[in-house]
């Protein structure tokens, strides 16, 4: 469990993180030859914040955050990370400002994930891509100036502590399951939740192959991304990277028919994806079975880490 700093704990209930479930699928894994397993950080008790609430609350507990600090960090208006760093803010009594990037020739400013921010008090900043660094900055000076201390968290939560949240749950993972699976499937974006898996199972004696699917970016610049953050934790710059982007479709937030076919198969058999993280990740989960690349009945889990607001906003 992760534990937040007890400064921080007057004003809310925010102290730990619960293990999420962990759910056979039998259904979809019979189709495919495998034992599937689901890890549903999707449902961690904090709405609709998947894999970054694991990252945002180690995050926040390394840096001792108190009530009345302000928090400023960044991230695409549709951004997972920014909503649950309102939402953790909020609980926590800290004063939230986002950053948030616009798209050239969409209204952003009253869609969902904007309105639930400004909903839990957080100041958001809309700007131009070129423009986050500037307005970060000029925001960290006008409260530092005002005499709060402020935290200034990267985009995507990726920083060590993020890398090392997901070292830990890889740990809870081979609790839950009482042995190492053969094979684990993830989306990949920043690459810190793949790398903190990687590591986390590495750090057990595990041999489990850790399958990033790319939602994003092109192998060479994601999977380098990845080995970056391990090489943040003891060892792990020596530690092998699969990062695959035969999934990415036409990039970030564009999904192909195909991806909307397992997004809306998945659905229809109960399990929640979207187009935009896991739904790319599970298309990837499919083929690379039905292509033969799992051996027969091999123990696969498929990470959830998420995305229910990309399915929302649809
Ligand atoms: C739902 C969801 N899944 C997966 C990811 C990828 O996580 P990471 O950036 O740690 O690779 C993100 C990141 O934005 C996300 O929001």
């Amino acid at each position: 469990m992760t534990a937040l700093p007890e400064q921080a704990t007057p004003k809310t209930a925010v102290s730990s993180l619960p293990p999420s479930p962990l759910e056979p699928w039998d259904r979809i894994g019979r189709r495919l030859g495998v034992r599937l397993l689901v890890k549903r950080d999707d449902l961690l008790p904090f709405p609709l914040a998947g894999n970054k609430v694991r990252k945002l609350v180690r995050e926040l507990s390394a840096r001792r955050v108190r009530a009345g600090d302000v928090l400023i960090t960044t991230g695409g208006v549709d951004s997972n990370h920014c909503r649950t760093a309102a939402l953790l803010g909020a609980r926590l009594g800290l004063d939230v400002e986002l950053v948030l990037h616009t798209r050239a020739g969409i209204e952003v400013s009253e869609t969902l994930p904007v309105r639930l921010a400004r909903a839990l008090g957080a100041a958001v900043h809309l700007v131009d891509p070129t423009d986050v660094g500037a307005r970060i900055d000029e925001r960290r000076t006008v409260r530092a100036t005002a005499g709060n201390t402020v935290h200034v968290i990267p985009g995507g939560c990726h920083t060590r502590a993020g890398v090392a949240a997901y070292a830990d749950a890889a740990a809870e993972l081979l609790d839950q399951l009482g042995s190492a699976p053969d094979v684990l499937v993830l989306a990949s974006g920043t690459g810190a939740t793949q790398a903190g898996l990687v590591a986390g199972l590495h750090r057990a004696g595990c041999r489990t192959r850790v399958v990033g699917i790319s939602v994003a970016r092109p192998a060479c610049r994601g999977g380098a991304a990845v080995r970056e953050a391990l090489s943040w934790v003891d060892g792990g710059a020596e530690i092998p990277v699969e990062f695959l982007d035969e999934f990415i479709d036409g990039g970030y937030g564009v999904a192909s028919d195909a991806t909307r076919d397992t997004v809306r198969l998945a659905w229809r058999l109960g399990l929640p994806l979207d187009p935009t993280y896991t739904g790319k990740a599970f298309r990837g989960l499919t083929e690379l079975a039905d292509s033969g690349a799992f051996p027969p009945h091999a123990t696969v889990v498929f990470w959830h880490t998420g995305g229910l607001m990309n399915q929302l906003v649809e």
